[in-house]
């Protein structure tokens, strides 16, 4: 696996690449890779023949308050990962080169962004659209894999490509989780042994919307009061929100219909700690259709 630090030499390697014919997958990521990470590199894998994985903890989509400074890094071993997983290239510039003093465009999307992350973290989805596709004109994929788990961000990256008409099919993969469904997060090293026991909650309030939902009840406040419910049994959390919407446009309407695809999303504070996590479920026509579609699987 080789790494690359200059935009220049990424393009002209994925250029040299595409002229011979062959498919490339793009992985963005922020680095301190998980099995979240390394699950989006298989797939990748599966679809390409050649896999770029992208390294860079991106400055402009974190707020002023928030945790770039002490976001996890550790280039050597996320090398090792990346390498051992079959990766063929590592982009990994520095903020300079991706970010040179005179730089001053920005990729703005709305309405998909104004709910739920977009007014929890303002500016967070410019800055990850503005990225993603500087990341895209770098390393010029067919294909880029992005996690369910960032479930708003994969809705951003879709309507980027469309609205932009980038070349690239997207793959949304699904949420890789621990032992008590705890979502896989980078964030997840910030919890302290007893926060980290407390952390399967969030796993617990979704399942415990779903089996409402295949109980019958399809009112969205309704369904909302079990995941707050749940997330109240933790003092320790405070939630941003948590809540039962339309998957593909984020819609609130007072009652689900059947076939409704319907997104469980949850953001809260484990302590110091903001983790995300959330589930798509397909509202049943009937009550005993017992294997309705969840997630990417
Ligand atoms: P990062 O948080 O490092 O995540 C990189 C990719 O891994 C994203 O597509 C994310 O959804 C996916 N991922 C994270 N946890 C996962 C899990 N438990 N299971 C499956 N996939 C998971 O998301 C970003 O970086 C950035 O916003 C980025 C797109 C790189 C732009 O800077």
């Amino acid at each position: 696996m080789e790494v690359i630090n200059s935009i220049k030499l990424m393009q002209e390697i994925s250029e040299s690449i595409r002229n011979s014919g062959k498919k490339i997958a793009v992985v963005p990521t922020m680095g301190y890779l998980h099995m979240g990470h390394l699950s989006l590199i298989n797939k990748a894998k599966e679809i390409a023949d050649i896999v770029i994985t992208t390294l860079f903890v991106n400055p402009t989509q974190f707020g002023p308050n928030e945790d770039y400074d002490k976001y996890p890094r550790d280039f050597n071993r996320d090398f090792e990962l990346t390498k051992n997983n079959g990766s063929n290239y590592l982009f990994y510039p520095d903020t300079k080169e991706m970010y040179p003093i005179n730089f001053s465009t920005c990729v703005e999307i709305s309405r998909i962004t104004e709910k739920f992350e977009g007014a929890f973290r303002p500016g967070h989805f410019k800055g990850v659209a503005t990225v993603v596709a500087k990341l895209f004109n770098i390393t010029k994929p067919h294909y880029a894999i992005f996690g369910q788990k960032d479930y708003q961000q994969t809705l951003v990256i879709k309507r980027l490509v469309e609205d932009l008409n980038f070349n690239i099919e997207i793959i949304i993969a699904p949420t890789i989780r621990d032992y008590d469904g705890l979502a896989l997060s980078s964030r997840n090293t910030y919890l302290s042994t007893s926060e980290r026991e407390k952390a399967g909650i969030l796993f617990k309030a979704i399942e415990t919307v779903k089996s409402e939902i295949a109980k019958g009840q399809r009112e969205r406040l309704i369904l909302n009061s079990y995941l707050h419910k749940t997330l109240r049994q933790i003092p320790e959390i405070k939630i941003d929100y948590a809540s039962c919407v339309i998957a593909n446009t984020l819609e609130e309407p007072e009652f689900f219909l059947p076939g409704d695809e319907v997104v469980i999303l949850i953001a809260c504070y484990l302590g110091k700690t903001r983790l995300i996590d959330n589930s798509i479920i397909k509202i049943p026509y009937s009550l005993n259709e017992s294997n309705f579609k969840e997630d990417y699987i």
